[in-house]
């Protein structure tokens, strides 16, 4: 998939040493329900990938995010189908690439694939309430905050809540740039 700025494509081998450097950094995977990685993680990843890739029917899309101008892998984003005809998205950039609008320009890639390509009805993304630049991007492209998660994870020893935020097939087909009223993470500053 390509976007203005960005070549969003399937995962390589040589691509491991570019993934590990953002997958094995603490500030990258402070909101993360995985990470920071070793090595080993890393590889396992790209294996399970691998598989996910291979699957027929395939359900996961997890996609290299690279520069268009010269190859560069920046991050990484996934959107992954589950019954019925929904679809979960996902992103992850090296922190060299915050705040350049990278993984609103993806997420919105992703929108187009799942609602274009595979036909879904619903999308939807979670993150930590701490996350402002990831429901952000939720919200630049158009998703409704629908509520809080209470408790709903545990990782890294602890019992996490999550924001939910989806976007209906008719909505992405009339999106206005809005954000919706009883958005409790509009306005506020802190986080990945
Ligand atoms: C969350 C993440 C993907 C955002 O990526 P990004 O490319 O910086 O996002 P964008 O540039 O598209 O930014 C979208 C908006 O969020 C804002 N933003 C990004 N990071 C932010 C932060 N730490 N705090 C507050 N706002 C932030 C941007 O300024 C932008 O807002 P604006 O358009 O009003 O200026 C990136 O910080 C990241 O990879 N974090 C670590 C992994 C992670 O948490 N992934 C999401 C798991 S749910």
């Amino acid at each position: 998939m390509e976007t203005k700025r960005l070549l969003l494509r399937e995962y390589e081998p040589d691509d491991a040493e570019a993934v590990h450097r953002y997958a094995s950094d603490p500030l990258v995977t402070e909101h993360t329900i995985w990470g920071p990685n070793a090595e080993a993680d890393t590889r396992g990843y790209l294996e399970l990938v691998r598989e996910m890739r291979l699957a027929q029917p395939r359900s996961g899309y997890e996609l290299a995010m690279t520069l268009r101008e010269d190859g560069t892998l920046i991050g990484g984003c996934g959107l992954h189908v589950s019954e019925p005809l929904q679809g979960e998205i996902g992103y992850c950039l090296n922190r060299d690439y915050w705040r350049q609008g990278y993984a609103s320009e993806a997420a919105e890639a992703l929108l187009r694939f799942g609602f274009g390509t595979l036909g879904l009805h619903r999308i939807y993304a979670t993150c930590r309430p701490g996350n402002i630049g990831s429901a952000k991007v939720m919200r630049h492209i158009g998703m409704q905050y629908e509520g809080r998660l209470r408790e709903h994870m545990r990782h890294k020893g602890a019992w996490h809540d999550s924001f939910l935020y989806s976007i209906l097939e008719q909505e992405y087909a009339d999106r206005d740039r809005e954000v919706p009223a009883g958005d409790p993470s509009e306005g506020k500053e802190s986080g990945a």
